[in-house]
Order: C-alpha cells, then structure tokens, then sequence
C-alpha cells in the first residue's frame, strides 16, 4: 500500500476537520461553517463514507484530507503529507543513501544562508537603510547585544540588492532558491524573497543558520514570513532558540514552550534561555521528540484571547498528543474496581499550562515586568487541570446533555493523570462541578471511553471499506488516457481541471501533466511519494483499456470528463437542495435567497430548475 493510502486509512477525515471545524451531523454527512470563507450558515460539508469534503457556498472547493491540509495550513502536497504522515504514524523515510554530491550540495545551500545572515546583520547594525528597522528593533526592547548574538538583519527593500550581492560571491541562481532565497518565477527568473523585512535568523541545536523567520516593518501583511521547506530547512522539527534552550532546558529540568519570535528573544535576553518557539504552529512530532530527550517538564504559554479557547484546547490536546507518542508511558495499578486494583497506562510527562494575562504575549509580560513572568511560571498548572476548568466554564453544565459532552472531552486526558491521589482530586473536583456522585461519574467515564473506542473503531473499518470500493476509477481512467497519449490534453476544450479531482494523489499528477509531458520528467517534477501511484496508473489493464486509434481514445476521454463533472453536479445539486430545505425550516424565505448567493446560483435558469423541482416534490404548481 502507498503511504498516501496508508495515511488516509489511518485518519478520519470527520474525526480530522472537526479539530478545524464544529460539524453538526445533517443526515449521513456533516456539515459545518466553512473554514475558507466567512460565513454565517454553514455550507462546508464532511462526507464520511468517500472520505471527502466539499465548500458548497462562495469558495466552492472540496477534495480530500490532502487537500483540505493544503488549504487549511497553506502548505504544498509535500508539507501536507509530512504532516499527515506523522499525524498517522506512517514512516516517511527516505531511503537515499548518503552520497558525497547531497552532501556538498547541502553544504553549499547552508553556505547561502549563512552569506545571506551576514548579508543581512550587516545591513541592519551598519546601513543607513537599515536605520529604521534598528529604530523598531529597540522600540521592541531589544538590545544591542542580543541583535548581534541571534544575528538579526535588516532585508532591504529591493527585488534584486540579496541575489547580486549572492551571485557576486559565486552561488548560482539555482542554490539560492534551493536555499529558499531567492523567489523563482514561473518564466525562470528569481528575484529577492526577503524585501523590507526584519531578519531572524533561524539556528539548528549546533547553532547553524538554516533558515529565516521575517517580519513585516509595519502593519504589512502577511506579517511573518518564514524560509520555505527545502533540504536544508525542515519546518517540522526546527525550533527557534533551541541552540540555547537545549542546555538551558536540560540544566533548569524543564522547558517553556512560546508562540513567537519575539517571545524567545525578550525570554532568552532576561536570562531565561530554556525557551523556545516552534514555526508559527502547533507543536510537531519531531519536535516534542527533541524536547523529550532534554526534560520531562513542558510548560506551554498559551495565550488563551486571541486564539479562542476552541483553538487553545486543541493545542493542548494536539501538544500532549505529541508527547505521548514521545515520552512514551508508564503503567500504573491504581485504579479501583470492582475486582481490586486495575492498571492504566499514564503520559510519562509533566505538562503545564502558563495562564497568560488577557490579551498579553510572553514579549509584553518579559519587557514590561520580568517578575511578573516568573511568577506566571512558577503558577503554571497541570495542563488537566487546566483543560477541565476550561472546561467546566465554557460549557453548559446544567444540562444532562452537556455534562455527558463534557466528559466525553474529558475522557481521554483524565486516565493520564499519573498520580493517583491526584486522580482522585479530579474525580472529586468534577463531581463537585457537574452535581453527580463520583460513583455515577466514573460510569459517565467508563461509557464515554467505551463510545470514543468503539467510533474509533468504525473509522478504521470503514476507511477499509471506503478502499474496497473506492469512488476514483473514472478519475484514473482518465489519467490514465492521459498518460498515453498527452495530445488529449493538448485538444482539452472540454473542461477538465484540477478541481474535478478529489482525490489528491490524481489531482497531483494531473497538474504535473500540464507542467511537462513525458514521463520521467513529470517523476521529477513530482514528489517522490506519488511515484508508486503514478506507476500504478502506468502498469493497471483499466478496462476499457486505451483505444488503439485517436478517436476512440478521444471519445473515452471526453466521456471522463463529462463524467467527472456530472459527479460534481449532482453533489452539488443534492447540497444544494439540503442547504435550502433546511434554511427554509430555520429563517424562512430572505435566508433562502442568500443561501442560493452564496451557493452560486447565478443564471436564472439554474432558479427556474430549483423552483420546479421543489414545486414538483411539494404537488405545486406556479404560475
Ligand atoms: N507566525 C508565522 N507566520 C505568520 C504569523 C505568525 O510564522 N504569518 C509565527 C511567528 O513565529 C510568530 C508567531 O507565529 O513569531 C506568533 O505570531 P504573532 O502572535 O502574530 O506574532 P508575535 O510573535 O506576537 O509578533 P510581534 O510581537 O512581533 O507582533
Ligand atoms: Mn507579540
């Protein structure tokens, strides 16, 4: 089985977008607001049994997981399947042997970057341009000293002032945007991708540059930007400070975990060096495995306001998620029951939560009052603890309903709570809150875990299923036409695009198509993971086969094609109606009227349809 199979049988798609989205069930689907447009009904719909998704209001896009990671993180096929693949346990490895050439290229990229650090401080410390961006810096209490220590730049605003500077110094073109310096356009030429911009270099444990984080002077958007993936900048298991924050860690016997750039800086400045940031999202895999072979003790600085505390309880409970895979953990027999003492496994791991002052980031708290700070760490609590009182004030309690929602959430954390007298306090202090016995609570428990394994369950055996019969042969088949014979593609008036594809792995190599024509160089242009589902559309005997002769094979393909596309339509035609039905129950007409906007019901034939269908199913007949 490829990986990208193996990947999308190990994670359900439900199970996944509801960490982004609150999805609602409406019949054998879900349904829920639209994480990619702004909307107040929702018109983002989870099918479970294809395993796919689709937005069918302004953005009108759908596909699968790969897809939907693309978007929602922003990231290419190769990101998203780094972070999918880990989220699934599956092994990326890359089974290249290590040769002299990778090497020395490597070498020569961390080359660049290191030029380009230097490039950059230089500016920022001596330059007249870089006056400005030194201004803000010390407007940021930063000093002097830590500028020149994490080598912070200024990147001027030019297209071009970095690559001559670079070109000058004998990198070629091609190495600097293999370091992710330089932007290459889609007619091959580069320009600058650090314009305007305050520099902060981004060091490995050894203290090696790798890779930029770069922040907007100003209110510009987007307001940081980092150094792309690339074989010498792996996102994924960087993390900013870390050069210092091992030893530190290791020495304090615990680590702080931070949002920012800034955060570290303002932290490590103040003497606190245990203090590390990862690159703009929640915490990896690989980088909770670093972080565990310094400490066990974790303490997160989350700042509850402006992310919400949806996306705050999902932090934590990602961020543990993590740390139970590294850390590992330990069985403990302390459970009561009936037959004596049962044994349970807990998180071999002491996470904390530090509750930061409304609105305030670690960088505000450090540069206006560092005691402050420290009296927020030493307060930091059991990130349980935290989540369950997070909890118990957001949520509804009052009802039955909402106290069995609320243990199901609490479910999963609360048999991780290593000691057992600890374990005890909870099951007291819930008690308390929710008005139940701990007796009764205990059951709730009992039944929640069952409900969560048995769903778990279904998922993994209906992704099974979903494999067995899966929906995407007329997607091959057409791929597959294409394949042999790229003149289709050439004569393609019939519309064939990306977006017909739902799958990703398809979708993929149809876009390589576009980009080049024979087959060893759409390998190259490809990420080597959809190598074995490429060759597997080359070697397959897809019956009909492919015609021998031109016009058969035309005929073939346009029928894909049009079948694609009336797969589109009538799943779109069928949410369509979903969408209006229900707004219909709930707001009435004027809700109708702006669902069919925001459905993109444009021509006022597409109406007349809609009208007569619904005429038709409720026995009316209009003038
Ligand atoms: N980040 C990113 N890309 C973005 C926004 C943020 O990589 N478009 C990362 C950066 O590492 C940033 C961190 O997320 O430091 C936190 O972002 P944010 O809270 O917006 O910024 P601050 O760190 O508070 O930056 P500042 O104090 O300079 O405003
Ligand atoms: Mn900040």
């Amino acid at each position: 089985m490829s990986i990208i199979s193996e990947v999308k049988e190990r994670i359900d798609i439900v199970s996944y977008i509801s960490e982004y989205v609150q999805l609602t069930r409406a019949g054998r689907n879900y349904r829920g607001l639209c994480p990619f447009h702004s909307e107040k009904h929702g018109s983002f719909f989870v099918f479970p049994e294809r395993q796919t998704w689709r937005c069918f209001g302004a953005c009108g896009t759908g596909g699968d997981i790969f897809s939907f990671v693309m978007k929602k993180e922003n990231v290419d096929f190769k990101e998203a399947l780094m972070m999918l693949a880990e989220r699934a346990g599956v092994r990326l490895d890359s089974p290249k042997p290590r040769d002299d050439a990778e090497e020395d290229a490597k070498a020569r990229l961390l080359a660049c970057v290191n030029l380009a650090v230097e490039y950059y401080h230089n500016l920022l410390v001596n330059a007249d341009s870089g006056a400005t961006a030194l201004r803000y810096v010390t407007s940021r209490h930063i000093t002097r000293d830590t500028v020149d220590a994490y080598r912070l730049g200024y990147s001027p605003d030019s297209w071009r002032a970095f690559k001559d500077f670079a070109l000058s110094h004998g990198f070629s073109e091609s190495e600097l945007v293999a370091a992710g310096l330089l932007v290459s356009k889609d007619d091959g030429s580069t320009y600058d991708r650090f314009r305007g911009r305050l520099m902060f270099p981004i060091l490995d444990k050894k203290g090696t540059a790798i890779g930029f984080g770069a922040r907007a002077l100003g209110d510009f958007q987007p307001k940081y930007m980092n150094s792309p993936q690339s074989v010498v900048f792996d996102k994924s298991s960087v993390l900013y400070g870390i050069h210092r924050a091992a030893t530190a860690a290791r020495r304090a016997d615990h680590i702080v975990i931070v949002e920012g750039y800034m955060d570290v800086l303002q932290a490590h400045q103040h003497g606190w060096e245990n203090v590390v940031a990862p690159m703009g999202t929640s915490l990896t895999e690989k980088q909770a495995r670093e972080i565990s072979r310094l400490t066990k003790k974790v303490y997160l600085a989350l700042d509850a306001d402006t992310a919400g505390i949806a996306s705050v309880m999902k932090t934590i409970r990602e961020t543990t998620g993590r740390f139970r895979e590294s850390f590992g953990h330990r069985t403990v027999t302390d459970v009561p029951s009936r037959t004596g003492l049962a044994s349970r496994t807990v998180l071999d791991a002491d996470i904390r939560v530090i509750v930061m002052p409304a609105g305030r980031d670690p960088d505000e708290v450090i540069a206006s009052d560092p005691a402050q700070w420290k009296t927020l760490v030493e307060q930091a609590i059991p990130h349980v603890d935290f989540y369950v009182e997070t909890l118990l004030q957001s949520m509804d309690t009052a009802t039955s309903l909402g106290k069995r929602e609320l243990i199901a959430q609490c479910e999963p954390l609360l048999d991780e709570i290593g000691d057992s007298i600890e374990q005890a306090r909870f099951y007291s202090r819930m008690s308390h809150a929710l008005g139940i016995s701990e007796r009764d609570l205990q059951a709730e428990v009992l039944a929640a875990r069952k409900q969560r394994q048995q769903s778990e369950k279904r998922a993994v055996n209906q992704a099974k299923r979903r494999r067995r019969f899966a929906g995407v042969a007329t997607e091959e088949y057409c791929l597959c036409l294409l394949l042999h014979d790229h003149a289709l593609l050439e004569a393609n008036n019939n519309g064939l695009s990306e977006d017909l594809f739902e799958s990703t792995e398809n979708a993929q190599i149809y876009k390589a198509l576009l980009q080049v024509r024979d087959i060893e160089a759409i390998r190259s242009v490809l990420d080597a993971s959809l190598n074995e589902h490429l060759d597997y559309l080359l070697s397959v005997p897809f019956p009909p086969g492919i015609p021998d002769d031109e016009e058969t094979r035309q005929l073939a393909f346009n029928d894909c094609v049009l079948h694609l596309q009336e797969r589109l339509a009538k799943r779109q035609q069928f949410m369509l109606e979903t969408i209006l039905s229900r707004e219909r129950d709930e707001d009435g007409v004027e809700a109708e009227l702006a669902a069919l906007e925001r459905a993109g019901v444009e021509s006022g034939q597409q109406l007349q349809d809609i009208f007569t269908r619904r005429s038709r199913r409720r026995g009316i007949t209009r003038g």
